[in-house]
């Protein structure tokens, strides 16, 4: 057993870590203030390889693996939330599903075109009365001909207003619960689809997320991801990857607060010395360092068993759910050791704050994640 990365992962780690550094950090903070997603940015993620990571080159990815798409997210998340985001719903959220479940031709149509970074994904399980009970979808999908019209409304989709494929869920026969949900794919420009105004956040606020509309969409029986009544299957696998991607970008948020904190309390003068002389001040860093180190093992164990073929929706719960409320904690303490100062939007504690917030609530609250990993311990147990 070793603990260090490989030494392409090592070297994927310093490039992101540098391009982050240099062409994404100094920027956040008024990405952050204007609500801006910086879209050019994009095209130089997709040159190196960050819109499809763990895709198939034949499929126009970047061939690497899980870890390797972790450790890229933490890069980019420590630079900018929003942008770490993006990227993860558009290679775990929207690619792997299709990677999945899609049908050869739908590969073609849609995988290729996203795993090269021409075309944005966002997912739509989300609704406004069905959130945790994700089996309880109110938009429904009828057969017509020998395709389907979808009905309803979506919320809280990540990416939305920049997408140009979604994959969605509906519900072909509620008497079946869960076994009557379907998945889809589809172009956002399909007639009928459509998205309401930009949401306006705590955090995240360069992430564009907004509701999307389905009025009478007409899909055809390829438009379907995996067979009918396994949506809620495809939804659940999704968001298994889906989770350590949310885990990483807490980590990566949580890292840079903390660096920035150890940074100021070592600059920082209070009774005549540097804060960080204080032990009151120390011990808040030995936590933060302590608990990044914690999260990064759950992290990357996850995605190592994602590589490996094995189960891993357990673990992957177990990250998502330490990492988001680790970076809650430890964005709250890197804003305390900012003192007034942290509390103010010169220094980037008070948006590391709020961009934390975000991860202990999507791709799965902290409250369904512990759920998730109960489920699956007393199963283990046989109970
Ligand atoms: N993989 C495969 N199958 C799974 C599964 C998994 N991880 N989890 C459950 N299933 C299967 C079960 O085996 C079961 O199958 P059978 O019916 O064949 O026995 C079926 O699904 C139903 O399982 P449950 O009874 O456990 O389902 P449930 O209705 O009680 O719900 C839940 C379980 C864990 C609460 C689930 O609803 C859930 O994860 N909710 C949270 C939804 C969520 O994360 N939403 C996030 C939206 S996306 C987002 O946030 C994107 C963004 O903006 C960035």
């Amino acid at each position: 057993m070793h603990f260090d990365l490989s030494e392409d992962h090592r070297l994927l780690q310093e490039s992101v870590r540098a391009f982050a550094r240099a062409k994404i950090l100094p920027h956040a903070a008024s990405f952050d203030r204007e609500g801006h997603f910086p879209r050019a940015l994009l095209g130089e993620l997709a040159q190196m390889g960050l819109m499809g990571v763990y895709v198939p080159e034949d499929y126009g990815g970047a061939g690497l693996d899980v870890l390797a798409y972790i450790v890229a997210m933490e890069e980019l998340s420590a630079a900018c939330a929003s942008v770490g985001v993006t990227v993860s719903v558009q290679n775990s959220l929207t690619i792997d599903p299709i990677q999945t479940f899609g049908t050869e031709p739908q590969k073609r149509r849609f995988l290729v075109p996203l795993a090269q970074g021409k075309a944005i994904g966002c997912f739509a399980l989300s609704e406004p009365g069905t959130g945790s009970d994700a089996a309880n979808q109110q938009t429904v999908c009828v057969p017509d001909g020998d395709g389907w019209i979808l009905n309803g409304t979506k919320n809280f989709i990540t990416n939305a207003p920049i997408a140009d494929t979604i994959v969605v869920f509906a519900m072909s026969d509620k008497s079946l619960g869960n076994r009557g949900i379907c998945a889809f794919v589809l172009d956002m420009r399909t007639p009928g689809v459509s998205c309401a105004p930009k949401e306006h956040k705590l955090g995240i606020r360069a992430s564009p997320c907004s509701s999307v509309i389905f009025e009478d969409v007409r899909v055809g029986p390829d438009a379907m991801l995996g067979r009918v009544g396994e949506g809620f299957k495809v939804a659940m696998k999704t968001l298994d990857g889906g989770r350590i991607g949310i885990a990483a970008q807490a980590l990566g948020i949580a890292r840079q607060a903390y660096e920035e904190a150890l940074q100021y309390a070592q600059d920082r003068q209070a009774f005549g010395a540097p804060i960080s002389a204080l032990q009151a001040i120390q011990h808040k860093l030995a936590d933060m360092a302590m608990e990044l180190d914690a999260a990064r093992l759950l992290i990357h164990r996850a995605a190592w068993l994602k590589d490996q073929g094995q189960p891993f929706s357990k673990e992957a719960a177990m990250a998502k759910l330490y990492a988001s409320e680790m970076a809650t904690r430890v964005t709250h303490q890197a804003l305390q050791v900012h003192g007034g100062y942290g509390y103010l939007e010169d220094f980037q504690a008070a948006r590391h704050s709020r961009d934390a917030r975000i991860t202990e609530i999507y791709e799965g609250t902290s409250e369904i994640q512990r759920l998730v990993v109960a489920a699956a311990t007393l199963k283990e147990l046989g109970g």
